[in-house]
């Protein structure tokens, strides 16, 4: 739980969802958009879709009232942020405006206050321009649905204070979230890892070797399905670091630039460290660890198995779509 009191600005989308968590986590929230109209508009909203998320067992069962004990829409922005520890700016992805809304949010609110971003593209260094008090600003990037995805990129920007970290930090924390801190770098980690396999995605679209569908197959059903417990570290580990190098060499038979073996896989690769097999890779694992880490992979890919068999197919697929008479 967390006693903090913090603004959302932008109360769409995301900035609805970040305030309906940080709200349930204890916090005091108010939220803002460009009129006290759309804010109220936006306040009522959230309380109806926590309303379906209860009765839906998504959210806990006292998670309307705790909304509207905590949550509450400002008549305006300078209004919502005078008395916040915390703000999160979350405006479209547009420059111009967010530029506007960080000049009006420094210009109100309290000297010691951290601002964060919840930008997915844009720099932070580059909204930092428009901070009064450079910083204390950063980007706390929460995932879409932000009700439901437990993971927070944080990205200070060069000019960004260390000490303001663990407010943020221990706010996110305070919701049940993950936070990983990541440097200010075009896209960041999420989106560029992200886009790197839709492209790659894309490509095999392109060059007709499979369809959409089967490729969705293919990434949710093989090593799409490791993703909720390991990274692509953890992975490449327990693969081995010697095979993946062998790998690479194949790739490069017909793309020797976009799958040169990487320095860090050559440099471990040469040092004899491949990974969990040999008690050091990415990652260090000890060797003697690697029967209870097989064991608990086993238990995670079975219990992930069970789990998508009780929750059913997306309905994406056409055969699952409602026939219309
Ligand atoms: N939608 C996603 O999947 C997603 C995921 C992660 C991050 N983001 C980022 O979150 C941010 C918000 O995206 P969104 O999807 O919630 O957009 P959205 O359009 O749903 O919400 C934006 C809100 O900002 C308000 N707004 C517009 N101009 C304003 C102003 N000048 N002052 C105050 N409020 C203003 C709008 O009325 C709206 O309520 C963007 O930076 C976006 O890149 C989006």
């Amino acid at each position: 739980m967390t006693e903090l009191t913090v603004a959302v600005v932008g109360s769409g989308y995301m900035g609805g969802g970040i305030a309906q968590v940080l709200a349930l986590a204890g916090a005091t929230v108010k939220i803002a958009d460009i009129s006290e109209e759309i804010a109220v508009r936006n306040y009522e909203r959230l309380l109806d879709e926590a309303r379906q998320f209860v009765a839906d067992g998504l959210f806990p069962d006292d998670a309307v009232e705790r909304l509207e004990a905590h949550l509450s829409p400002a008549a305006s922005i300078e209004e919502a942020v005078a008395d916040a520890d915390f703000i999160e700016e979350a405006v479209p992805e547009k420059i111009e405006i967010k530029h506007e809304t960080l000049r009006r949010i420094s210009a109100a609110a309290r000297p010691d206050a951290v601002i964060g971003s919840n930008t997915s593209t844009i720099l932070i260094a580059s909204l930092a321009e428009a901070v009064t008090r450079p910083e204390r600003f950063l980007g706390v990037h929460f995932s879409n649905p932000a009700p439901f995805i437990p993971g927070v990129e944080l990205i200070p920007h060069p000019g960004t204070d260390e000490s303001v970290i663990p407010l943020v930090e221990d706010l996110v924390a305070s919701t049940g979230k993950e936070t990983a801190r990541v440097k200010d770098s075009t896209g960041f980690v999420l989106n560029r890892l992200q886009y790197a396999l839709f492209h790659e995605a894309t490509q095999i679209v392109e060059e007709g070797i499979a369809t959409p569908e089967d490729i969705d197959t293919i990434v949710r059903t093989t090593f799409g399905f490791r993703l909720p417990v390991f990274g692509p570290f953890a992975i490449a580990d327990m693969a081995g670091l010697d095979v993946y190098a062998f790998c690479y060499a194949s790739l490069q038979t017909r793309w020797p630039e976009r799958f040169a073996t990487p320095e860090s896989l050559k440099e471990l690769v040469d040092a004899g460290k491949f990974g969990t097999k040999s008690g050091a890779g990415y990652l260090d694992v000890p060797a003697e660890r690697t029967a209870e880490l097989v064991a608990y992979r086993n238990k995670a890919y079975v219990a992930m198995k069970k789990l998508i068999d009780e929750l059913g197919p997306a309905p994406i697929h056409l055969a699952a779509a409602p026939v219309a008479h």
